[in-house]
């Protein structure tokens, strides 16, 4: 018997090996030095199911690990062969000694007290193997009452729909399907929290994400042990997976980690992290951006994008990104049933091209960026028309219209380069541009490719995610002074694993600041705010200043008509902008700490680091039934002295002037703020610097 610890910052799991070389999971959790210091001499086995396990090793469990062999043998036996520790990587080599096939259960502890996990299975037979099911991580948690909280079960408009409930017998699944926009339904997030409901600041937590940019698979089957089996990785729905000699199937990441005092620790360490390791340019301020989506949809000429490029300038806004609906030369996209892969700029849309509206940003001194959709065609284009087998289909069948568009089969070899060079391309043709929208607006249906034989067709679900992130790598790689955002439908992608080429997400086509405060609030347990793109429309048709209040607490932007307004919201947008250049480091930069959560009213906040300033937004969303208690910000230096401005953007008075109320930080934090705002639709935000 031997036991193996693999921890970030003291959590994460214990296995034990016994005689016969199985590998048993004796503990995950936090403190697991500790726990497994506790475990009795004598270690009754039969308490420790296997961590791993294989179809038919605990044949009452749904299995990890689903094979068929190359001989036809169904079930799996894993022995462990070696272990390999390399700090801070810890590999566990598992062998079938009857059926040669290697499973290598790999964990790299990062820092932040994050763990990742991945699995890797090599075939080391003569004939091809079929992966049924492979998960990236499959522990078991001991727990009496065990509560998950999941993010989607909704759709398109509808993302990061908040979800917390008490597992009860039997197996609950969270899954993703249809590939490109998975997210869209299902995000690759969860919370699990073995004592009850999770605490914002109390209570043990642990947070679990798939980097995974196609279908995924959650599963939740709670035992009577008491305790719940987990099942993370991607979805097997359709999937099943044909290995040929001596190739390794490597699965997507799952990430693990842990807090015991609550969310709010949890999602702090969370976003370092991310901000570190899984985001581009984690650190670097993202500008403020206004895009002319729900300005303009389709519909704008030279003259119209020259008066938004001035209204971004006057704004104080940093940014310009030209959204759908500039391209298509011989099939101009004037609406979304055509143009799509013509990526030659409308020229009677847009006479003389881009150059003329990427100069008049330059000049107002605001940057350039531009809408691509490079995996997409339209049947209407001279694309399909020249190549009509480049699109994802499978022969027998008539390929099914979604928004009048075909997904490009990027395991073509010529697709592939198709739909990278599109962004050399473009980016070749129209000098200036510094920040591109990857877009992707429809899900995989037909999935089937000529690159595939006839007997591994179902390997394009895997292959097909696997491929495009190749593509982005390329993009990511040969463009690096580009920034990217990452969207598909609105928050149809938005993974740890993308995000490694991407700068920020697109959370969803619901603009509506209602809602949005809801998603984004949702968002920021994994999120930090510089990656998630917030914009003020008039969707939902709420006060300007409430909308503006709600994007300045993460990544701010613009999609308004800005003509449409009158000069009062002009005004409001203008001081938002003010306002958010001069706290953008806090928001961005700084810890998150959720103060109230969405219901009558909401509030959360940012911190400096080093605890020299503070914002914190609040919301009244809807009338208030009685008296409001004050306002607690978090996180402040308790013997610093704070300068306190409280910020109504609809108030006709320089957001950025200091001279406000000297409070000590320990007051603020015991006492609190007064709770002003009685209005549904307004917010208020305070500004504390330290003085
Ligand atoms: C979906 C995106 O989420 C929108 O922001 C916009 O870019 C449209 N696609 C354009 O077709």
């Amino acid at each position: 018997m031997s036991t193996i610890v693999v921890a970030s910052e003291g959590a994460g799991y214990g296995f034990l090996v016994d005689n016969q070389g199985r590998l048993h999971q004796a503990g995950f959790g936090p403190d697991i030095d500790a726990h497994m210091e506790r475990l009795p001499d004598r270690i009754p086995l039969a308490l420790y199911p296997l961590a791993y396990p294989a179809y038919d090793e605990e044949p009452t469990r749904a299995p990890a690990l689903r094979v068929t062999h190359g001989d036809g043998t169904t079930t799996t036996r894993l022995k462990v062969q070696d272990v390999r520790v390399a700090d801070p990587q810890t590999d566990i080599l598992l062998v079938d000694p009857d059926c040669p096939l290697e499973v290598t259960l790999s964990f790299h502890a990062d820092d932040h007290g994050v763990l990742r996990q991945w699995v890797s299975v090599t075939n080391r037979q003569p004939g091809a193997v079929t992966l049924h099911e492979i998960a990236a991580a499959s522990p078991l948690l001991a727990t009496p009452a065990p509560y998950l909280t999941h993010f989607g079960g909704g759709d398109w408009s509808a993302e990061w729909t908040t979800t917390t409930e008490a597992l009860t017998p039997g197996t609950k699944v969270v899954e993703s399907r249809g590939g490109v926009q998975p997210h869209l339904r299902s995000c690759p997030f969860f919370l699990l929290a073995p004592d009850g409901a999770p605490e914002e600041s109390d209570g043990t937590v642990v947070a679990g994400a798939l980097a995974w940019g196609g279908n995924t698979r959650f599963a939740f089957e709670r035992t009577t042990t008491p305790g719940v089996r987990l099942w993370c990785g991607h979805n097997p729905a359709a999937s099943e997976y044909v290995l040929d000699p001596g190739a390794t199937f490597v699965t997507p990441e799952q990430i693990w980690m842990w807090s015991t005092e609550g969310m709010g620790p949890l999602s702090r360490r969370f976003h370092r992290w991310v901000r570190a390791h899984a985001v581009r340019d984690g650190d670097a301020l993202r500008p403020v951006v206004v895009n002319n989506w729900e300005a303009t949809f389709f519909s704008f000429d030279t003259d119209r994008l020259f008066g938004l490029i001035d209204h971004t300038a006057d704004l104080g806004a940093e940014l310009f990104l030209l959204d759908d609906g500039w391209f298509g030369e011989s099939h101009p996209r004037d609406d979304d049933t055509t143009g799509l892969g013509d990526w030659q700029v409308d020229q009677a849309k847009l006479p003389g091209g881009l150059g003329p509206v990427i100069a008049r940003a330059a000049e107002r001194g605001v940057r350039f960026g531009l809408w691509v959709e490079p995996e997409m065609v339209n049947p209407d284009s001279t694309l399909y028309a020249e190549h009509p087998d480049w699109v994802v289909g499978q022969p027998a069948r008539h390929r099914r219209r979604w928004r009048n568009q075909f997904v490009l089969d990027v395991l073509q070899p010529d697709v592939a380069d198709f739909v990278s060079g599109v962004v050399d391309r473009v980016l070749a043709e129209n000098p200036g541009i510094s920040y591109l929208k990857w877009d992707a607006n429809r899900p995989l249906t037909d999935p089937g490719s000529p690159a595939l034989g006839p007997d591994r067709q179902a390997n394009y679900w895997v292959d097909q995610a696997r491929a495009t992130w190749r593509l982005m790598e390329t993009v990511a790689e040969r463009h690096p002074e580009q920034m990217l955002m990452l969207c598909a439908s609105g928050g149809g992608r938005v993974d740890l694993g993308s995000l490694r080429w991407f700068h920020e997400v697109w959370l969803s086509d619901n603009t509506d600041p209602l809602d949005r405060l809801r998603m984004q609030w949702a968002a920021s347990h994994f999120l930090p705010a510089n990656v998630v793109g917030a914009h003020v429309t008039r969707e939902g048709d709420r006060p300007v200043a409430f909308g503006c209040a709600v994007a300045m607490s993460a990544r701010f932007g613009f999609d308004l008509d800005f003509e449409a307004l009158t000069d009062e919201e002009l005004a409001v947008c203008r001081r938002a902008v003010a306002l958010y250049r001069d706290v953008r480091p806090l928001v961005q930069q700084g810890d998150l700490w959720r103060l109230v959560p969405p219901g009558e009213r909401s509030a959360l906040e940012y911190v400096a680091p080093d605890g020299q300033g503070a914002v914190v937004f609040g919301f009244q969303l809807t009338a208030p039934t009685g008296d409001a208690a004050p306002l607690r910000p978090g996180g402040l230096d308790a013997e610093r002295t704070y300068e306190v401005t409280a910020v109504d953007l609809a108030a006709d008075v320089d957001p950025t002037a200091t001279g406000g109320e000297r409070r000590q930080g320990a007051a603020l934090m015991e006492e609190g703020l007064q709770w002003p705002l009685r209005e549904p639709c307004t917010a208020r935000i305070w500004v504390l610097r330290s003085v």
